[in-house]
Parts: structure tokens; C-alpha cells; sequence
């Protein structure tokens, strides 16, 4: 008999989790105006709102944070992170910083200027955020597939080259600061980029003399997807083939409560000495000086480990295998969804399940708030409230899809815990005819409003 699938891990501490009654999640969403995000945690049951710094750190991560050195300048825990950045990535510089968007920040104070153009594949809204900030443009050229949801593409994520190279003809290389490649691909769906893409990106970058960054949140579920889907990948290592995917890269930004499994904690890494000095400045400005830059010394060690750990072949295939176990289940029940199941989450298709409910009335919002009164299951919406209004009309920006992205936290909950959120989805789908009426905004903030916007019933 085959030895069926199982954890690469055991569990050493736990932590207590509630059920509620419907009645009282009813009365919750209502006074948090209807926004996941305003909910209190000890109100949800399985919390599916992300992935980020939400993952449980390692018997090794917590033991290396005790060796913690917290010495203001060149902490023994900035050199045990920059070896294992050195190790995993091949760059040879790097910036520590508290988050993701702390690194998006110090790079582009650098790099971007008012009028600055960035092509890439679907920036990430921290990215874009600070890239429209700065009077710059975001442009995506993702593959055209990715907005199928049936569409069953193994590197959904990638950059459409075609698309790439007008951009870079269009503009002169001094208004392009640099290719912003996100792997994986968040908002497409957690879709991977595959080498051969990530290779056709860097050859147009160097035929254009422009920079490539990579946004680097889920590097090493993307190269879990490279070692399992592309041809000549599957005898390599996860790091060896992360070390050929960021040889590509001029810089990367990496929010590590993602694929490093911290809580807390980022950086910006550099190919050259030069970008690494231009940045300094602003990593002393905003983060700290730069040997610790936003990080305290354990911080920094448990990230050096979670690093190590993170690109573990054993552990992605539990992981990424635990995302497609939920996304099995839903194909039992016939609940569509972006396929195939991503690398961090599975991104249920709202649009093609509360069909009566109008655009206007953001409809994956409407359905993550159906799923928290179904089950206590809070999951994200990825539709018309995230991409917000247009910064030149003010008007409402409708995307493509409207998604309701259902995030795994790594190493958190067991399969039982899958088969709860595909029931509780499912009882939802069973009467989705009868939901009619969505939502309307009652109070928002000028940039990223999702997270505290404040809405009433339709
Ligand atoms: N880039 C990507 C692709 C991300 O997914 C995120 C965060 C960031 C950058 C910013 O990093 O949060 O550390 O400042 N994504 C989280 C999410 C918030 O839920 O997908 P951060």
C-alpha cells in the first residue's frame, strides 16, 4: 500500500481556538461594519484573513531567538541573517526592515520619482500603494490566463513578455526605475512564475537597461511549483533553485512573515554595493540603523532560521499539499475557485456564486461575510474594495474578478480544520440563490480603504 500523505512536524505547544453561535456573529460583523478586518480575533473560529506573520515558528526558531544579540551595531544576529540571505537568495547585500512595505518603502525613496512607470505582474496594493504615492505607475502585464479562473495553467503568475516590451518600447529607460516580478503571484491567485519566464523578464530588463526586482513574499512556494511543474527543475534543491531564480534580480523586497515564517520582520536585498549605499540613508530614516534596521536581534535570528526552514522541501510539499487538500474538497462540492489551487491560499471565484448580487455591492465581500456568519471563518476579499477608486476620476475600480481569498497560515491548522471551512463554504454555495443584496460603503479613508472601511447593507 502507498504511505499516505503527512505532516513533515509534530505539534509541540498549542493554542485555544472558540466557536460562537451564529447569533453572535451576526452582531459582531454588524458592529464591525460589516469589515473582516474590524472584527476582534476572539470572534473567528478559523482565521483565513492571511498568511502574513500568522504561521507558528519552529521549537528552532523560538530556541534562536533566546541567542538573540542585541547590540545596536553589527549584532551577531545581523551576520547569522546575512549568511543565511547569502545562502538562500546569493545576494550579498541586504537591509533589514520591520515588514514588506517597510522595504517597498526604503527602495523606492531610492529608486522611484514622480512620472516613474513600473511594469509588472500584479503588484501587490502595499506596492502599488507606494508606487502611486509617489505619483508613479503601476502598469500590469500579467498573462491574460490568469483572469480565467477555469483556465488550468501550471505558472498562472507570469509576466506576459509581449505586453513587458511594449511598456519598456513605449517609455525611455530613465522613467522605468526598475521590472517589479511579485513570486508568487499574490493577487493572481498565489500562481507561480516559472524559470523560463523569469528568464524571458530578465532578458528584456537587460535589452532595455532597466533594473528587475523581485517582490519576494512567497519565494519558496515558487520554487516548490518551479521543482514540481518545470521541466528540468526536478532533481534540483528548493535553494539551489531559488538561488538561479533571484541570479535574475538586481534587488529583491521580501515581507518574511510570508515564506520565512516570522511574525515580524523584512528586508531589501542587492546584487550591487552601490543600490545597497543608495538606500542606506533611508533605512537609517525610517527603520533603524543598518545592521538592524526595524528588527530587534532575536527577531533577526528567527528569521535567519525560519529562513532555512522555509525552503525545506519537506515542509512545502506539507504545506502547499494542505492548500490543495482544501482545494480538493471544494471540487467535491462543485465550488469554483481560481485553479489551480495557489501556493498560499485558494481564491474562492465569488462572482460566479452570488451571481444576484450587483457588482456595486462588492460581491466577494458579500460572500467573506457569509462564510464568517456561516462557520466563523474569516477569510479576505480580493475585489472591487481592494482595488479602490482610480486616483485621477475618483471612481470605483471593478476588476476582473472578484475573489474571496481563503489564506492558509503555515504550520497552524490541521486537515480537520480544512474540512470545516469547505462544509461551512459549502452551506453557503447551497443558498447563495437567495442572496440578493450586497453592500454599500458608508465611510472610507482617500488610499487603501479596505482595511478600515466602514460599510451598510444594501
Ligand atoms: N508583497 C506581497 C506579494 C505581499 O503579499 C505583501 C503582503 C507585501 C508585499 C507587503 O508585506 O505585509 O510585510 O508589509 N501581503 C499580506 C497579505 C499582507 O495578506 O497578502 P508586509
Amino acid at each position: 500500500m502507498e504511505l499516505p500523505f503527512a505532516e513533515s512536524y509534530k505539534i509541540k505547544m498549542v493554542e485555544t481556538i472558540r466557536k460562537s453561535t451564529r447569533e453572535e456573529r451576526e452582531k459582531w460583523i454588524k458592529e464591525a461594519h460589516y469589515n473582516l478586518f474590524n472584527l476582534k480575533s476572539d470572534y473567528v473560529f478559523i482565521d483565513l484573513l492571511t498568511d502574513s506573520g500568522t504561521g507558528a515558528m519552529s521549537d528552532k526558531q523560538w530556541g534562536a531567538m533566546m541567542e538573540g544579540d542585541e547590540s545596536y551595531a553589527g549584532a551577531r544576529s545581523y551576520y547569522n541573517l546575512k549568511n543565511s540571505i547569502k545562502d538562500v537568495t546569493g545576494f550579498d547585500y541586504f537591509l533589514p526592515t520591520h515588514q514588506g512595505r517597510a522595504a517597498e518603502n526604503v527602495l523606492f525613496s531610492s529608486i522611484i520619482k514622480e512620472g516613474d512607470v513600473l511594469p509588472g505582474n500584479s503588484h501587490f496594493d502595499t506596492t502599488k500603494g507606494h508606487i502611486e504615492f509617489r505619483k508613479a505607475h503601476a502598469v500590469d502585464c500579467t498573462i491574460a490566463e490568469a483572469k480565467d479562473t477555469t483556465a488550468e495553467i501550471p505558472f498562472k503568475g507570469n509576466i506576459d513578455l509581449t505586453l513587458l516590451e511594449d511598456v519598456l518600447k513605449k517609455y525611455p529607460k530613465e522613467k522605468i526605475p526598475c521590472i517589479v516580478l511579485t513570486v508568487t503571484n499574490n493577487t493572481a491567485g498565489g500562481q507561480p512564475v516559472s524559470m523560463e519566464n523569469i528568464k524571458g523578464v530578465s532578458a528584456l530588463a537587460k535589452q532595455y537597461g532597466v533594473k528587475l526586482l523581485f517582490d519576494s513574499a512567497r519565494f519558496a512556494e515558487n520554487a516548490y511549483f518551479i521543482k514540481t511543474r518545470e521541466k528540468g527543475y526536478q532533481d534540483k534543491s528548493i535553494v539551489e533553485i531559488c538561488n538561479e531564480m533571484f541570479s535574475h534580480a538586481d534587488f529583491m523586497t521580501m515581507s518574511s512573515k510570508k515564506d520565512a515564517i516570522v511574525n515580524m520582520g523584512g528586508f531589501v536585498a542587492f546584487r550591487n554595493e552601490k543600490d545597497w549605499e543608495a538606500c542606506q540613508m533611508y533605512n537609517i530614516m525610517f527603520e533603524g540603523f543598518i545592521t538592524y534596521g526595524g528588527m530587534s536581534g532575536r527577531d533577526m535570528n528567527a528569521l535567519a532560521q525560519g529562513l532555512k526552514e522555509g525552503t525545506d522541501f519537506n515542509y512545502l510539499e506539507t504545506r502547499i499539499g494542505q492548500v490543495a487538500y482544501l482545494g480538493k474538497k471544494l471540487d467535491e462540492y462543485g465550488i469554483p475557485y481560481q485553479r489551480p489551487a495557489g501556493g498560499h491560499a485558494i481564491f474562492v471565484d465569488a462572482k460566479k456564486i452570488l451571481t444576484n448580487v450587483p457588482k456595486e455591492q462588492f460581491v466577494a465581500q458579500t460572500l467573506g461575510i457569509e462564510l464568517y456568519i456561516e462557520g466563523g471563518v474569516r477569510g479576505v476579499e480580493i475585489g472591487a474594495l481592494l482595488a479602490d477608486r482610480d486616483p485621477d476620476t475618483r471612481e470605483n475600480r471593478y476588476p476582473a474578478l472578484e475573489l474571496l481569498r481563503l489564506a492558509i497560515p503555515r504550520r497552524v491548522y490541521t486537515n480537520n480544520h480544512m474540512d470545516y471551512i469547505a462544509a461551512a463554504l459549502k452551506n453557503v454555495y447551497d443558498r447563495r440563490e437567495s442572496i440578493t443584496k450586497g453592500y454599500v460603503i458608508k465611510k472610507e479613508l482617500p488610499i487603501m480603504r479596505h482595511f478600515t472601511v466602514e460599510l451598510d447593507k444594501a
